[in-house]
């Protein structure tokens, strides 16, 4: 890399935008923040002084509030704000549209070594790569929220993406102190959604199959697996009802343009089997902490408060039955190259706050029982969907060479 990133621009400042301005300045970068008023810009100055008050009281911010802020102007003008900047990444709104369109425009002003990332969750940066005439510096770098203390970033390469400014920017998220993990392909969901998302879509199917309840695949999650919430009372924390709903159109023009956005085309079908289940609910309100009522009851609407659910309920359910979907689509990504086992365990620990890796559990299981598993499955279940079952090759090969997990001495990892 032949500069060195000091001036960054960070375009919107709302829930992920602010935040990531503040953790830009706290590690010493000149920031410019940008937004279409100056009322959202001074509410964002606002809250990033609020957060950096709340640091400073634990003792973890290295210098005064001030010193901080001061690294930090805002502008409503997006042209001025990257005429002499170094990296710019956008976190506007989820419209591909108004992405592409700041991109092009930018493009034309920004230096030429200037790299631009995308903050998108759902939508194909090669295409904003395509807006530009630097599609090479075009990257994504996908933050979790909130900015400030979440320790992952997936940093994304597109089709065109150079292995300097992916590098550099993958260096640049060690520099802010973030985890980084690399996802070589530029694929819908990346890695820590889309590889919790098959989790949370098999507990569907479960339920949807009558093979347990809710609160007895939540209780299992919890209880067997420790993860912080089941899949159900996650849904029903994040609202994912009501996101799927609204993302679904989206997803389908964009794959009638960008076919390649989901190379993995049992997936889709594995997805599709629940949408129904979710339309119906998203038909009655059915969403969550958001409506007061989702699969489980909360107080009020917008009242969270940790569902009941007594350990008694996590005997029937094996976790394995709902983890192993996941762990075939893991095999996947790895054998196809798009990241290693070793990023699918950080993006789940950091991003999904799981106490151990997918693979790790997998190995530690053994990966012949992960593969009788989705064999039982792939038998019973006479579906479209169930294709996603049938183990991956790379897990079968794995099996027979006995690299069974932690009792071989090799499974996913090496012990
Ligand atoms: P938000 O709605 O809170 O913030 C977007 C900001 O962009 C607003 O302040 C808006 O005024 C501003 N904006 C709109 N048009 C603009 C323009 N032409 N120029 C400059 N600023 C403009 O949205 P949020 O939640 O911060 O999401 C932003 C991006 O980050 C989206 O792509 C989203 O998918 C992604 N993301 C969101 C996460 C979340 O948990 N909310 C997590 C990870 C990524």
């Amino acid at each position: 890399m032949g500069f060195e990133i000091r001036n960054v621009c960070v375009i919107g400042a709302g829930l992920m935008g602010h935040g990531i301005a503040q953790v830009f300045a706290m590690n010493g970068y000149q920031v410019s923040l940008v937004d279409i008023s100056d009322d959202i810009l001074s509410k964002a100055l606002e809250k990033i002084k609020w957060s950096l008050g709340k640091l400073a009281e634990k003792g973890v911010l290295k210098e005064d509030v001030e010193s901080v802020m001061k690294r930090i102007r805002t502008t409503v003008n997006l042209l001025d704000a990257v005429r002499d900047v170094d990296f710019v990444i956008e976190a506007v709104p989820e419209k591909l549209d108004l992405k592409n369109k700041i991109f092009a425009e930018i493009d034309s002003v920004a230096p030429r070594h200037c790299i631009f990332c995308s903050n998108t969750s759902g939508l194909p940066i090669t295409l904003m790569a395509e807006a530009t005439k630097r599609p090479d510096k075009v990257i994504g770098m996908h933050w979790f929220n909130p900015p400030q203390l979440m320790r992952l970033v997936e940093v994304i390469k597109t089709k065109y993406s150079s292995d300097d400014a992916l590098r550099t920017v993958f260096e640049l998220s060690k520099k802010l102190g973030k985890t980084p993990i690399l996802v070589n392909r530029d694929i819908r969901g990346f890695i820590a959604n889309r590889v919790y998302g098959v989790i949370g879509n098999e507990a569907l199917l479960m339920y949807l199959r009558g093979e347990a309840e809710p609160i007895e695949i939540d209780a299992a999650c919890r209880y067997k697996l420790k993860l912080p919430l089941g899949p159900f009372e996650l849904s029903d924390f994040t609202g994912s009802v009501d996101i799927r709903v609204s993302a679904r159109t989206l997803m389908e023009e964009i794959l009638k343009r960008y076919p390649e956005w989901e190379p993995h085309k049992e997936l889709l079908e594995f997805e599709n089997a629940t949408f129904k289940l979710i339309k119906e609910r998203y038909d009655k309100g059915l969403l969550g902490v958001k409506t007061g009522q989702g699969f489980y009851k909360y107080p009020e609407p917008g009242k969270w408060v940790r569902p009941d659910i007594p350990e008694k309920y996590a005997e029937k359910t094996d976790p394995l039955e709902v983890v192993a979907p996941a762990i075939n689509v893991s095999a996947w990504l790895i054998k196809n190259r798009i990241v290693t086992a070793q990023d699918i365990d950080t993006a789940l620990k950091l991003g999904y706050n799981f106490p151990m890796g997918l693979l790790e559990y997998a190995d530690l299981i053994g990966l012949d029982n992960v593969v009788k598993v989705l064999e039982a499955k792939a038998e019973k279940v006479k579906e479209p969907y169930s294709a996603i079952y049938n183990p991956d090759e790379f897990l079968l090969t794995l099996v027979k060479e006995g690299k069974l997990g932690k009792k071989s001495g090799e499974g996913f990892y090496k012990y």
